[in-house]
């Protein structure tokens, strides 16, 4: 198993991403403690994983709320004996689809300051402890955004560019210390949207412009990806696995593309 013996924390793990990535995790040995605002969804993801046979622990936080995270990961690393992976899979809801020239600065600067603040709220709460140990890994998840140029996004896009050099940065402060630090990077995954993943709303007025339902427009078949497909939950919690894993020893400071090809590097 890739993560046997391994602590993982996955913040907004009763999401879309976040519960599949747990669950992967799980399923790979880890004990996975689970972290969010909203207890039924929480639970529903750790019920699945402890059916499967797996460890997983419930804790209910703001992942923008410095202190009560950083009380977290200390109750973990106090707990398990340290903190080997963390996963920032917190949404963040925002607009997309709006006009530059309509966008007001509030839903400009909104995603930016939030995902940046629960970015570095959690990479710091739980660096403490991965430095002490002199290893871990920290995962961090933007989108194609950073590198398409796609009117409508310039909100989330920026934010995306900011997750991703922020993964660099860390990686920088935090391997010569045996942390290794790296970004995920799916485009749209239509499934997150119809399972009740805030990227719903987000799309909305996308869907609204084209004069299509939310679940149309979820349904359309990609035309920028080269493998003409969208990246399944699947694939992203498959590899957010294997880059967590010892297999994956020499890989920091960059950028996963899952993008099904929307994005070469
Ligand atoms: N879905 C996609 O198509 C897609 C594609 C590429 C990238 N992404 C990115 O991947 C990340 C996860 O997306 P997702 O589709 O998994 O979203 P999701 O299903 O809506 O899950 C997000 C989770 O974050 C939690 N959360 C939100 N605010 C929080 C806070 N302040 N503190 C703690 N937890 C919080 C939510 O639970 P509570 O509200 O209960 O706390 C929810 O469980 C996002 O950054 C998204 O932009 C998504």
């Amino acid at each position: 198993m890739l993560l046997e013996n391994k602590t993982a924390v996955v913040y907004g793990g009763g999401g879309a991403i976040g519960g599949a990535a747990a669950r992967a995790f799980a399923r790979e040995g880890a004990q996975v403690h689970l972290a969010g605002r909203t207890p039924d969804k929480l639970e529903a993801v750790a019920q699945e994983i402890q059916a499967d046979g797996g460890a997983a622990e419930v804790a209910l936080l703001d992942a923008l709320d410095e202190g009560a995270v950083r009380e977290h990961a200390d109750a973990v690393a106090a707990r398990a004996g340290g903190i080997d992976v963390a996963l920032n899979a917190v949404g963040i809801p925002h607009v997309q689809g709006i006009p530059f020239a309509e966008l007001s600065l509030d839903d400009y600067l909104h995603p930016i300051t939030a995902y940046c603040r629960t970015n570095f709220v959690t990479a710091q709460a739980v660096a403490r402890h991965m430095v002490a140990q002199a290893s871990g890994v920290i995962l961090t998840i933007s989108t194609s955004g950073s590198r398409l140029a796609v009117p409508g996004t310039i909100n989330y896009s920026t934010t995306c560019a900011a997750i991703e050099a922020t993964t660099r940065l860390l990686a920088a402060e935090l391997g010569p210390c045996g942390v290794r630090v790296v970004c995920l990077q799916p485009d749209v995954i239509p499934e997150a949207g119809k399972m009740g993943s805030h990227t719903r709303g987000n799309f909305q007025p996308w869907a609204e412009r084209l004069g299509v339902t939310i679940d149309e427009f979820l349904a359309a078949p990609p035309d920028r990806t080269l493998l003409k497909r969208w990246p399944t939950l699947a694939d992203v919690a498959e590899a957010a696995a294997f880059i967590a894993s010892d297999r994956a020893a020499a890989t920091t400071g960059t950028v996963i593309n899952l993008t099904a090809g929307s994005v070469v590097n």
